[in-house]
């Protein structure tokens, strides 16, 4: 990538229609593009409320080595890759990327068979939270070149009520301090493990936006949820840590996601907190009250017909996001101003309408800027992205499916 590429910049401000256009001009869509300018504005807000703990990079959320080489590079809080699946986590080591720790249980036998054979210091840590995963691991790679390296992860939901409401994702079973001490005793009681890191996720308070679309009267109860788990989550995680560690000198503490760097990162026990999202800035993360992204990521598809005077239909586009169906999930129409989805049809496998007062003027072969309500899965949909910077394109770099992977 071109070293102009990497050079941050003092001011994000949105693009407008006009630029993206000019800078498009000889560009047939779709593409996906990655205005730097933004991305490292954003970058900066991250380290902001991070206040001096280290940031680890969720790679599903950006999903393009060359973007991850030089998000690391940027500067010195961007430490490490929080990877997604063990397959990837091994490429990238192969590629050079050292400090992996893997988020989510793997159960690939031959990849867990070839991280067995890396003769390697700094193998990826992968993740675990019972015997059942130890013994897995252990079948699938039984006499490994070296200790494999895991991390416990914590539940860390929010159960109020003595237990009868549950808040949070459905990730681990272990919750206690002694849950925890439990399993940490078992790992070190077996010869082929190395206990390297405790993970807790908060979901529910990370991945959650204050102002969730169309949910109003939610919006004071998200509020009040988020406060009263934060504390709750401080004094177990912190419990849990020690619990581990009467077992285990264990270093690594993460925690964290982009909605919740600012408040994870108080508590004094977490050594790490992981952010990803923030980086694109996709549409769910213009719903949080206590921060405010730049746009970086978006994708341009071009107008195919004008089925009437007050729509223009573009070609496909319906790349919705992950998690519970709804509207939130949905690309949205970001330039030029004055477009949206039309709620009958949504966004389309080969045809996506817009309707709005900008869709009179669009005329066949203009292009439509959009945003992904997540972050790196838009990368599923592209070979390569744009990457811009001032009032020009200042390098094309591969998205993981450009290099022919294809992970999740
Ligand atoms: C374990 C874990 N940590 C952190 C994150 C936060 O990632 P991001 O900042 O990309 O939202 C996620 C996202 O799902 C996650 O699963």
């Amino acid at each position: 990538m071109a070293a102009t590429a990497l050079e941050p910049v003092t001011a994000a401000r949105e693009r407008s229609y006009e630029e993206l256009e000019a800078i498009f001009t000889g560009v047939d869509a779709p593409f996906a593009l990655v205005d730097l300018d933004a991305m490292w504005s954003n970058a900066r807000e991250m380290l902001d409320r991070a206040a001096g703990t280290p940031i680890r990079v969720a790679s599903k959320s950006v999903r393009s080595r060359s973007l991850l080489t030089a998000i690391l590079d940027h500067a010195p809080g961007f430490r490490g890759l929080m990877t997604f699946t063990l397959p990837e986590s091994l490429w990238l080591h192969g590629h050079g990327f050292e400090d992996l720790l893997l988020a989510y249980p793997t159960a690939h036998r031959g990849a867990l068979a070839e991280l067995g054979r890396l003769e390697s210091e700094r193998r990826p840590i992968v993740m675990v939270d019972s015997t059942e995963h130890l013994d897995y691991i252990e079948a699938a790679a039984p006499q490994p070149a070296g200790p494999i390296r895991v991390c416990i992860e914590l539940d860390i939901g929010w159960w109020p009520l003595g237990g009868r409401l549950k808040i949070g994702a459905k990730r681990s079973p272990l919750r206690s301090p002694e849950e925890a001490r439990r399993l940490a005793g078992e790992i070190a009681a077996r010869p082929g493990f190395e206990l390297a890191a405790i993970m807790g996720y908060e979901a529910h308070i990370a991945g959650l936006g204050d102002r969730p679309l169309g949910k109003r009267v939610q919006e004071p109860l998200i509020r009040l949820m988020k406060r009263l788990s934060a504390a709750e989550i401080a004094e177990r995680r912190a419990d849990v840590v020690a619990a581990v560690r009467e077992i285990t000198p264990v270093e690594i503490v993460n925690g964290g996601g982009t909605g919740s760097i600012h408040t994870t990162q108080r508590e004094e026990v977490v050594t790490e907190v992981t952010a990803g999202s923030g980086f694109f800035a996709p549409t769910l993360f213009d719903r949080y009250a206590d921060f405010t992204l730049t746009p970086a990521a978006m994708f341009a598809m071009p107008v195919v017909r004008r089925p009437s005077g007050g729509v223009a239909t573009l070609l496909g586009g319906g790349y919705h996001a992950s998690g519970a169906a709804g509207r939130d999930r949905l690309p949205q129409p970001h330039l030029p101003r004055g477009l949206r989805l039309d709620p009958l049809e949504g966004a389309g496998e080969v045809q996506t309408p817009v309707i709005g007062a900008a869709a009179a003027s669009l005329r066949v072969g203009d292009r439509v800027y959009l945003r992904h309500a997540k972050a790196g899965e838009l990368c599923e949909r592209f070979q390569s992205l744009y990457l811009l910077s001032g009032d020009r394109i200042v390098d094309e770099v591969p998205t993981y499916r450009g290099e022919g992977r294809c992970e999740l």
